[in-house]
């Protein structure tokens, strides 16, 4: 990491620590913001596209993750599901264009997984330029609703600076259509390609990705928590340092159950969400 981007991260930490009100620390991170984008020190890995979907890439974290930077890239015309963000953050141009497309909400959110939501605006931003995001703090009559989509015909790069670790961060997508409104967990993707799918909880996966699972149990068809419960007997058979393989198709156990229990015993393990519509836990025992 050079000189000037150590420098941004530490100027960021100290903003996240000390500057509660969210207004003030949006004003603070911008000129990092405008400095990471206007002396180009995002690395080449960070900016690829993906062929089916938006890239998210996670460009740094500290270890304490009270905040990260984004990288996103968008194919042409690509957008990114209707959400919300639950921090505050700001967004940069780093290449060619983007557009924001702000929603609102109209019903009083008492009717669990139902939304009413309608367009309240959108903006385009060129290169260079910068949006913020989250001022106001509202359970259910939120400002942070919106997409992002790439509106062109050639790929573009945005810089997201965000107060949470936004992509392991469990936040909300709607649906205008249908009306309806889910947890979400937004992920990853890695940049050197090694997976397919998303990283959407755990801890630093590099070196789990790539390890030849021992064995592998396929709970799908398994509601929670059965998946938790099974994991954690096949475990045992694992001698210590293996890496077992567990498929599920409950998202509560993906997101939340096996998770909880994996930290609580202090494994090292990552959860990808796969294409496919499935979720796979490599954990080390
Ligand atoms: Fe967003």
């Amino acid at each position: 990491m050079n000189r000037d981007l150590r420098f941004i991260y530490s100027e960021l930490s100290e903003i996240i620590k000390t500057e509660k009100d969210s207004k003030k620390a949006i004003a603070k991170t911008r000129p990092l913001l405008d400095e990471l984008i206007a002396t180009r020190l995002v690395d080449e890995k960070f900016l690829r596209p993906i062929s089916r979907r938006p890239a998210a890439y996670l460009v740094h974290r500290p270890p304490d993750r009270s905040y990260s930077v984004i990288s996103m890239v968008w194919g042409a015309t690509q957008a990114f599901p209707i959400h919300d963000h639950l921090s505050w953050g700001l967004i940069g141009v780093y290449q060619n264009a983007i557009r924001e497309e702000r929603y609102e909400r109209l019903d009083d959110g008492s009717n669990e997984g139902y939304a009413e939501i309608k367009e309240a605006g959108a903006t385009d931003f060129r290169e260079g330029q910068i949006l913020e995001e989250g001022l106001v703090f509202d359970e259910v009559h939120r400002n942070d609703i919106h997409r992002i989509l790439n509106p062109t015909g050639k790929p573009s790069v945005s810089i997201h600076i965000l107060a949470s670790d936004l992509g392991m961060k469990q936040r909300h997508q709607y649906d205008p259509v249908n009306r309806t409104v889910k947890k979400f967990v937004s992920g990853y993707d890695d940049p050197d390609g090694r997976i397919e799918g998303r990283i959407v909880a755990g801890n630093d996966a590099s070196q789990i990705i790539s390890a030849a699972p021992y064995a592998t149990l396929d709970t799908r068809g398994m509601v929670c928590p059965y998946p938790t419960i099974h994991t954690v007997a096949k475990l045992e058979e694992i001698g210590k340092g293996g890496v077992l393989e567990v498929l599920t198709d409950s998202e509560d156990s993906a997101y939340d159950e096996i998770p909880a229990k994996l930290k609580s015993k202090g494994l090292e393990f990552v959860v990808l969400e796969l294409p496919a519509g499935f979720w796979k836990v490599l954990v080390r025992r």
